[in-house]
């Protein structure tokens, strides 16, 4: 992309999207932070904007506002921990909700104001389990195996119309949803929007942003990937 970037970036409140978010400020775009609660944005030189991926209203409100986007970064998630077969069915349909059907739901209101604006490039946010399906975190791995079919299908749907499609894989982040895990098995979100940012920008398909998701990728003919995976 050689165009001034004009980018919306969902969850930007706070971990990876606040990251991201100014990541793209430092290299000169206009951002618009967007977030369930606008009012915990706290990134100067952004713009703040209302926006739950899971509600359709709102999302249509945010791309109403914010007309001039080139630039889509999928990234608002959750991680509820349940297992397909004994976690609470709520929270198995709300991973699908938010990962899938609410990154589509943004992605179907944002394209074509990308399009409309010459072209561009859209971001979505993945994870190692996209690939790795561990069955603690089976609602979690599923949709985001989703997000990974449909990163792909948007991907060879709008190549030719001049928008980028890109996925990120990355493990585990330094971020409140996995505070769980030991801060040594844990990237730096810094470091992760900066390769992310980078490789959006240079035309990449697929991100892979630290050891793990390099091999379990590496690891996906063999069918062994969850062996990767401590948790
Ligand atoms: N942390 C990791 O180890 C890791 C690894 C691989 C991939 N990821 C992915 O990275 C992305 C960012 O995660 P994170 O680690 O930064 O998590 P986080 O610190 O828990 O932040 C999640 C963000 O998503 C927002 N969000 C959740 N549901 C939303 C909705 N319906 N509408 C709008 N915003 C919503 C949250 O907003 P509120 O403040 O309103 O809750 C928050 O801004 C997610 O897609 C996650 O799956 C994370």
């Amino acid at each position: 992309m050689t165009q001034q970037i004009t980018a919306l970036v969902t969850g930007a409140n706070r971990g990876l999207g606040r990251h991201l978010a100014a990541e793209l400020l430092s290299r000169g775009a206009k951002v618009y932070a967007a977030a369930r609660r606008p009012e915990t944005v706290d990134l100067p030189g952004a713009i703040p904007i209302q926006l739950d991926i899971t509600d359709p209203d709102s999302v249509r409100r945010a791309a109403a506002t914010a007309g001039d986007v080139t630039m889509l970064v999928n990234n608002a998630g959750v991680s509820t921990r349940a297992a397909l077969l004994t976690g609470p069915i709520d929270d198995i349909r709300l991973e699908m909700e938010t990962h899938y059907f609410g990154t589509l739901t943004v992605s179907r209101e944002f394209v074509p104001i990308i399009d409309k604006n010459g072209g561009g490039a859209v971001l979505n946010v993945l994870s190692v389990l996209a690939w790795a399906h561990v069955p603690t975190s089976g609602a979690y791995a599923a949709a985001k195996a989703a997000a990974w079919a449909m990163t792909d299908a948007m991907r060879t749907e709008l190549g030719p119309r001049g928008i980028h499609v890109a996925a990120l894989h990355v493990g585990y982040m330094d971020t409140d949803m996995v505070s769980y895990i030991p801060a040594e098995q844990k990237i730096d979100p810094a470091l992760v929007a900066a390769q992310a940012i980078t490789g959006l920008i240079n035309g990449d398909a697929e991100i892979l942003a630290d050891d793990l998701s390099r091999q379990v990728k590496a690891a996906l003919s063999t069918a062994n990937t969850v062996t990767a995976i401590r948790h």
